[in-house]
């Protein structure tokens, strides 16, 4: 396939990608990987680059996986706290020397750099679900440079590529690879759908057979649904809704269990502007939590999945997270290789 394609490309969500774009990504992530694990040294890739990350939210895994994978490549990740900057705003959302239009921030960092990255849900937009994603996507138009999507409202793109480069590895396949998306209880309901519906596009796109598991409440987007659907028909792969917990688990080869917020949470007209009402709804669900019995219910090489960080005791317990069949820290590191596959091909 042709490679140039990719070069100043933004990657905002995988829905923008063709599925031979992805295993590409996924084939040159492993290549890095690779070479990282011989001790061989690349950073000739990205030499003299800049990418500056802006983080409206906190991260872990997100802000150092990008830190360190541009220092391997060669080049510089260089870190805004939008709130010791002139905030990143919108018309409409701009307040005198406090914030900065999106437009006027994007078309600066392309002349001092080669890609912007951009972390930003919930209380920066104030729950509005898909306000996020609108600035993110503004940045874009804006920019000259590509503009990389670190988690919004909606998508999660790197963390979804490092999942499947995780199934990837762990199967060596996607074919019949069953994958169970499931909601998990939190004792925070602050938490956005980004990951799950990342999760659920990258597994259908992959042609895997997928079952998203939630109580009622926990709906994700209709238009993420509807473009698994698609995706399940044109790879033969399968794509399912499921309201047990139990159910959903038994058999399966890839269990994902995790907290999203109920949609009461979110401003109207998709929520209710109630996070009182999503608290009720979560508090109902307290069972959903992964444990060792639900674990036995899976396929015996059946492997755990999450993104972290995790709520110990309310998502998962200690016993499967911390056991033989959980595959988080392959995950957390597949962060860095796939990032780093990103970066190299679009900047
Ligand atoms: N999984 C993930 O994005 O982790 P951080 O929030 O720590 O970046």
């Amino acid at each position: 396939m042709r490679t140039d394609t990719f070069r100043g490309k933004d990657f905002i969500t995988l829905l923008d990608w063709t599925k031979e774009e992805i295993e590409t990504i996924l084939d040159v992530a492993l290549d890095l990987k690779r070479r990282r694990a011989m001790g061989e040294l690349h950073d000739h890739l990205l030499r003299g680059k800049t990418l500056f990350m802006i983080f409206y939210n906190q991260s872990l895994r997100t802000r150092n996986s990008f830190e360190a994978g541009m220092h391997q490549l060669g080049g510089h990740a260089h870190f805004l706290d939008p709130s010791k900057i002139y905030t990143p705003a919108l018309p409409g959302k701009e307040i005198a020397y406090t914030t900065e239009r999106v437009s006027d921030v994007a078309r600066v960092l392309s002349r001092m750099g080669e890609a912007i990255a951009i972390r930003c849900y919930g209380d920066p937009v104030d729950w509005v679900y898909g306000g996020a994603n609108e600035i993110i996507r503004n940045f874009a138009y804006w920019a000259d440079i590509p503009v990389l999507n670190m988690e919004d409202d909606k998508y999660h793109p790197f963390q979804a590529l490092a999942d499947i480069l995780t199934v990837y590895e762990k199967f060596g396949t996607f074919k019949g690879v069953r994958f169970v998306m499931s909601w998990a209880y939190s004792p925070s309901v602050h938490k956005p759908r980004a990951v799950p519906q990342s999760a659920i596009i990258a597994a259908t796109m992959m042609g895997m057979d997928v079952t998203l598991a939630h109580p009622k409440g926990m709906e994700l987007d209709d238009e993420v649904l509807a473009a698994c659907r698609k995706y399940a028909e044109q790879t033969g792969g399968s794509f399912d809704i499921s309201y047990s917990f139990e159910e959903a688990i038994k058999g399966a080869h890839v269990v994902y269990p995790k907290a999203w917020t109920a949609v009461p949470m979110f401003k109207p007209p998709v929520g209710e502007d109630s996070p009182e009402k999503a608290q009720e709804i979560f508090d109902a669900n307290k069972d959903w939590i992964m444990d060792a019995d639900r674990m036995a219910l899976a396929d015996p090489n059946a492997i755990y999945m999450h993104c972290l960080p995790a709520d110990r005791g309310f998502e998962v317990t200690d016993d499967v997270i911390d056991g033989p069949q959980s595959v988080v820290f392959d995950e957390a590191e597949n962060r860095l290789h796939v990032q780093k596959a990103v970066m190299s091909l679009v900047m």
